[in-house]
């Protein structure tokens, strides 16, 4: 069982494109994980990166005075108790994998659909005319919080 990445959800930003990409490794790690502690582990470990992954985006969104930041901020406010909901599920194994499969997969193909694609037009709107380098930051939420 796994989320497949396809190069059609990039958004345009390097940054959270590569992002985008390390949230569907982890979350394809979660939906295999053999065991209750591999699950429990690689549980936190998404949970731990999304929200480093959403401080980047807000943290972005602030700094460019990004009109639509209230509603995606609050995008990812929803996602992250839902997917604390969905990691409780899992734990006490009241969730099956099936479910897990299509909660992450609408979750992570809807948001960057539509809001991280608007972010990132947005982005580069503002950036036009000037050269960006967002290269070799992936990653580096690993060890968020
Ligand atoms: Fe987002």
């Amino acid at each position: 069982m796994s989320l497949e990445w396809k190069d059609s959800y990039e958004v345009g930003h390097h940054e959270i494109d590569a992002q985008h990409q390390v949230l569907y490794e982890l979350a394809n790690k979660f939906l295999n994980a053999s065991d209750k502690i591999s699950s429990a582990n690689s549980g936190m470990s998404l949970y731990k990166y999304t929200r480093g992954h959403f401080k980047y985006e807000e943290n972005l969104m602030k700094k460019l005075g990004y009109p639509e930041m209230e509603m995606h901020i609050a995008q990812h406010t929803d996602l992250i108790s839902l997917l604390n909901e969905v990691a409780e599920n899992v734990a006490d194994e009241s969730l099956s994998m099936q479910d897990l499969e299509a909660f992450l997969s609408a979750w992570l193909i809807d948001h960057i659909s539509s809001s991280d694609t608007k972010l990132a037009f947005y982005v580069q709107l503002q950036h036009q005319g000037s050269a960006h380098d967002h290269t070799g930051e992936a990653g580096r939420f690993a060890d968020f919080e």
